[in-house]
């Protein structure tokens, strides 16, 4: 099966599956630190998607959130969040989704993120656009930081790092949005609601499928530092392009974060 044809069916069974869940207050266990939470439907959200790759392409490496590195023969590699946002989730804040990412030869080719409690499936192909349910989704035509609505994301533990970005950015952009999803921030900024998104320590399966959604949308990613972005390089600044520079000179203005610390796989 085509990646993208089966990262959208692992994303709409997996989507379905944590709406069985959603709103039940579930109970939450904390993993590496305070507030980094996780219930059972991530767990059997991963499972399921874990499940139906192993399947479907027995030689693949499958990297997830939750169950760490299935280690394959071939070059292609999955990044799996079977729940961006389980605080949001958590809290029956319906800001959540699932994210989906194919790798080949180093390169990703599909990338799918389903926010099932908005009815929003965003999904692209390298080199092949990107869209939302069947419409194809453009970027923001927007030129300036002082008339963006921008996006960011940090942890409790990494609030201080990130906050004089924040403040900062606040004082130019139209306003600045913390939704708590990385991988939905992405897609907003490719369907043009976000002009810019950054954040400074993400994992592989946070980014995968929604910087291809953007790139393929039109849009810019590299690193929040404007270096070269790949899966594993933690920091991620999305835009619309037009702001790309703008943003990477209003960001380098503050004082430089330190590498925060993810699981290395
Ligand atoms: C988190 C969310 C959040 C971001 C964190 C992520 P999770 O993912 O995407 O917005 O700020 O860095 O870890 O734990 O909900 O899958
Ligand atoms: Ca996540
Ligand atoms: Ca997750």
């Amino acid at each position: 099966m085509e990646p993208l044809n089966l990262a959208l069916e692992c994303a709409r069974e997996a989507g379905a599956l944590l709406l069985e869940y959603f709103g039940r207050h579930l109970a939450f266990e904390e993993k590496s630190r305070r507030a980094d939470l996780v219930t059972v439907a991530d767990r059997a959200s991963e499972a399921l998607i874990v499940e139906r790759i192993r399947k479907a392409s027995p030689h693949a490496t499958i990297v997830g959130e939750e169950s760490g590195v299935h280690a394959g023969s071939s070059t292609e590699r999955w990044f799996i969040d079977p729940l961006d946002g389980t605080t949001n989730f958590a809290h029956t804040y319906p800001l959540f989704c699932v994210s989906i990412g194919c790798e080949i030869g180093g390169e990703l080719v599909a990338g799918v993120v389903f926010a099932p409690k908005l009815g929003e499936l965003y999904a692209a192909e390298r080199g092949s656009g990107a869209r939302l349910g069947d419409e194809p989704i453009r970027v923001s035509d927007v030129e300036r930081v002082a008339d963006a609505l921008l996006c960011t994301g940090f942890t409790p533990a990494e609030f201080a790092i990130n906050m004089p970005h924040f403040q900062a950015l606040s004082g130019v952009a139209h306003a600045v949005r913390r939704d708590g999803a990385a991988a939905l921030d992405l897609a907003f900024t490719a369907c043009g609601r976000f002009e810019a998104f950054w954040e400074f320590g993400l994992s592989p399966w946070d980014v995968a499928a929604g910087s291809l959604i953007v790139r393929e949308a039109g849009g810019a990613v590299t690193a929040a530092d404007g270096g070269a972005f790949d899966p594993y390089c933690r920091s991620i600044l999305a835009t619309n392009g037009k702001v790309h520079g703008e943003m990477r000179e209003l960001l380098s203005r503050q004082p430089s974060p330190l590498p925060i610390a993810r699981p290395q796989l």
